[in-house]
């Protein structure tokens, strides 16, 4: 147990310390630029540098992409965006009219998160300071976004929501690689997210919008003049474009993939053969885990195939019942296996057993239309046609085990609900052919009533005549 004069030490020891850590910054003087830059300085070291020289303009260190702090929000200008939006020369002016929409616009970022220089100073001695930098090449653009977007401790105080692996990931991809080897045909940062003008990817406005994205892509892959130095094709848009893909994009299915579905943002290499499988299984999830359980998994990466898109292309990837299993000349399966014996009875088998299924779905639905047309009313049929196209769907699935025997199950699901739509139409056409039964046994009964009553007042009028 501490006495109460032991407390009061530690209390005053407390406070002193405090006034001490805080006092580098008081102890560059009081008023300026300088002064304030200082408060600004990262780190421990480099706070002592600052305050060794007097002058943050002279301290690298302040605005340099290492350790970089942010400078406290009371303290933080843009001196820089002040004066060049006054300026008449467009080329200077108008990197500040854009930056101030822009997703950087944030005196804690400024012009000199970038550029570097120093924000406090009003004059054009702000570009004095060590470091300024008005014209980083094309190689060095990469470098200047991750000096923060790598820092993860510097994003979270601003936005904490904010992924930090990008510059990791781009430069890994072909498209980092040749940046940094000089080639400014590739994309840096700034080539798909601008410079000044930068926004988040839910910004309509942005180049990396959903809505852009093919379209900045497709802006140097298409492009064959640009190309023709890398011997690489440029009809992938085109492709996309006319796929599922694209046409489910283009009627706007949220999870259709445009070019980064597949490929990523930022690591925008082609999936290598044997990645191919789980760049489509990130949506395909079904089908790429009946494909690991057949025997083409093993075969396809033996022989460097491309999983998925061996049979259903990359770009152009096509509606699945076009694709033909069997051993016709069109069918998938003779791509590759025209001569071998096993794999072709195989396919036979797997193409008896779809024809077989799908067929008999295709007879229950045309009985469910034909019924509906004869005025028929069956309240479960929405949900009879839903259970077959589900059952097919699986069994569309399952194709890819290349296991007939796997496949008894979901023909026999198809069958089941095949079963219970018949039962559906058999139960209405009953209900139906009792109703009219009902109807005639009714019509007869009113005839009979109906003649018997006539019966009965021309007897009674025939008595009244006789009568009088
Ligand atoms: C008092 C006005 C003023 C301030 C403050 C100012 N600039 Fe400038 N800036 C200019 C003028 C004028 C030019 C063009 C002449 C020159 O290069 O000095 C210029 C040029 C530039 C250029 C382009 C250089 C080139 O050669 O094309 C960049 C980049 C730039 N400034 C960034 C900054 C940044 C970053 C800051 C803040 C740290 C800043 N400026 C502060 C007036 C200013
Ligand atoms: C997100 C980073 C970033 C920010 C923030 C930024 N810039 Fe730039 N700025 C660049 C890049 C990249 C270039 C291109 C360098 C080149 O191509 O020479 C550039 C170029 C410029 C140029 C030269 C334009 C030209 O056409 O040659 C000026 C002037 C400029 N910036 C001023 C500013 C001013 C003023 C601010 C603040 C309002 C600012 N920048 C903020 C990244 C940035
Ligand atoms: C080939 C074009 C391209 C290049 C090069 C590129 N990006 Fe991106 N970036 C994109 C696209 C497209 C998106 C949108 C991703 C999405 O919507 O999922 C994106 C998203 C982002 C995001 C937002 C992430 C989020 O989830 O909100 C940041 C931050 C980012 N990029 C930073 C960078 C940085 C830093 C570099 C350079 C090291 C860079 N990008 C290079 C295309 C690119
Ligand atoms: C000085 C630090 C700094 C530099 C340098 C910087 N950024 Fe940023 N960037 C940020 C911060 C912080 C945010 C988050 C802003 C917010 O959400 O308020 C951001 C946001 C973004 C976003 C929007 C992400 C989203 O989902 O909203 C993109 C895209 C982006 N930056 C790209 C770049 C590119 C490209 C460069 C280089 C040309 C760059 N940044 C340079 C700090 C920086
Ligand atoms: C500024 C032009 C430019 C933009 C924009 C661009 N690329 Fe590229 N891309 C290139 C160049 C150049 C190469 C290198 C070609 C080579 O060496 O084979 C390349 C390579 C690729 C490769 C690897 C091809 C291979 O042969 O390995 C893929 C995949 C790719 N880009 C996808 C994309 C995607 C997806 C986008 C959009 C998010 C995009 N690119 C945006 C220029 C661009
Ligand atoms: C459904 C997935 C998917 C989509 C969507 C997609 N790609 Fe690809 N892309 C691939 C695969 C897989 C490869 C690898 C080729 C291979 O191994 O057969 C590839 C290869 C490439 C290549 C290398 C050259 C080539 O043609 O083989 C480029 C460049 C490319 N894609 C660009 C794009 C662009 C641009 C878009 C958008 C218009 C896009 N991709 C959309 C899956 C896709
Ligand atoms: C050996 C050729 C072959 C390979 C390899 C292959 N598929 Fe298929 N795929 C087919 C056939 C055949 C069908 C069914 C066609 C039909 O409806 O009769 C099909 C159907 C599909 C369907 C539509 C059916 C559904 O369930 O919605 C998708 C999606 C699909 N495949 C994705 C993939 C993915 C992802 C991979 C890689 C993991 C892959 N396929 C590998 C031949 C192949
Ligand atoms: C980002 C998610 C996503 C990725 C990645 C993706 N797909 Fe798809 N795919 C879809 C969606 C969504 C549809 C449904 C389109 C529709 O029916 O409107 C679809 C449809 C298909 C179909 C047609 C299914 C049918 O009913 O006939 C095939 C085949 C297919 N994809 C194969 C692939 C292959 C192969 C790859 C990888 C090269 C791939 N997909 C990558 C989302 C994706
Ligand atoms: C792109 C070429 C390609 C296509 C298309 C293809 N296969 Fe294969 N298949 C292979 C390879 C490679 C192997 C592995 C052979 C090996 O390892 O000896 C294989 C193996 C098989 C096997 C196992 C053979 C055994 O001996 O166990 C069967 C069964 C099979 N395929 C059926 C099919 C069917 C059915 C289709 C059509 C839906 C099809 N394949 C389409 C390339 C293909």
């Amino acid at each position: 147990m501490r006495s109460p004069s032991q407390k009061l030490f530690a209390l005053v020891a407390g406070v002193f310390v405090a006034a001490v850590a805080m006092s580098p910054a008081r102890a560059v003087g009081p008023e300026g630029a300088a002064a304030a830059s200082a408060s600004i300085a990262p780190g421990p070291s480099a706070s002592a540098s600052a305050s060794a020289s007097g002058s943050a303009s002279e301290n690298p260190a302040a605005w340099g992409p290492q350790g970089r702090v942010l400078p406290p929000a009371m303290d933080a200008t843009n001196s820089c965006v002040a004066c060049h939006i006054t300026l008449t020369d467009q080329k200077l002016r108008a990197p500040a009219k854009e930056f101030l929409t822009s997703v950087h616009s944030d005196d804690r970022i400024g012009c000199a998160g970038c550029h570097h220089g120093d924000p406090r100073d009003p004059t054009v001695g702000a570009h004095k300071a060590v470091g300024f930098d008005p014209h980083p090449t094309h190689a060095e653009v990469p470098d200047m976004c991750a000096a923060c977007h790598s820092n993860a401790s510097f994003m979270r105080t601003i936005n904490s929501r904010l992924p930090i692996g990008e510059p990791e990931l781009y430069r890994l991809s072909l498209h980092g690689k040749l940046t940094a080897a000089g080639d400014d045909q590739a994309p840096n940062c700034a080539t798909c997210h601008g410079k000044h003008d930068i926004l988040g990817p839910s910004s309509p406005k942005s180049p990396v919008n959903r809505a852009n994205i093919a379209t900045l892509c497709s802006g140097c892959h298409s492009d064959g003049k640009r190309m023709a130095k890398y011997g690489l094709r440029t009809d992938q848009f085109s492709r996309w474009e006319k796929s599922v893909h694209g046409k489910a994009f283009k009627t706007g299915n949220p999870k259709a993939p445009t070019c980064i579905g597949c490929h990523g943002a930022h690591a925008a290499t082609p999936p290598e053969a044997s990645s191919v499988g789980h760049a489509c299984g990130r949506c395909h999830e079904e089908e790429l885990a009946y494909f690991e359980m057949g025997p083409h998994s093993k075969g396809f990466r033996k022989r460097g195939l491309a999983e998925c898109v061996a049979c259903h292309s990359n770009h152009d990837v096509q509606p699945a019942s076009s694709l033909m299993v069997g051993t016709t000349a069109d069918a998938t399966c003779m791509k590759c296996h025209s001569k071998d014996d096993k794999p072709r009875k195989i396919a036979d088998e797997l193409a008896d057993l779809l024809r077989g299924a799908r067929g008999r779905a295709a007879e229950a639905r045309a009985m469910l239309a034909r019924a509906r047309e004869d005025g028929l009313h069956i309240a479960g049929a929405p949900y009879a046609l839903d259970q077959i196209a589900t059952a097919e769907l699986k069994l569309r699935g399952v194709v890819h085990t290349l296991d007939p025997a796997r496949l008894q199950a979901p023909v026999a699901a198809v069958d089941k609900a095949v079963d219970e739509a018949k039962r559906l139409v058999d139960d209405a056409a009953r209900t139906r052919r009792l109703e009219r039964h009902g109807y005639y046994a009714a019509l007869g009964i009113s005839c009979v009533l109906f003649l018997s009553l006539a019966l009965k007042s021309f007897q009674l009028d025939r008595r009244r005549r006789d009568r009088s």
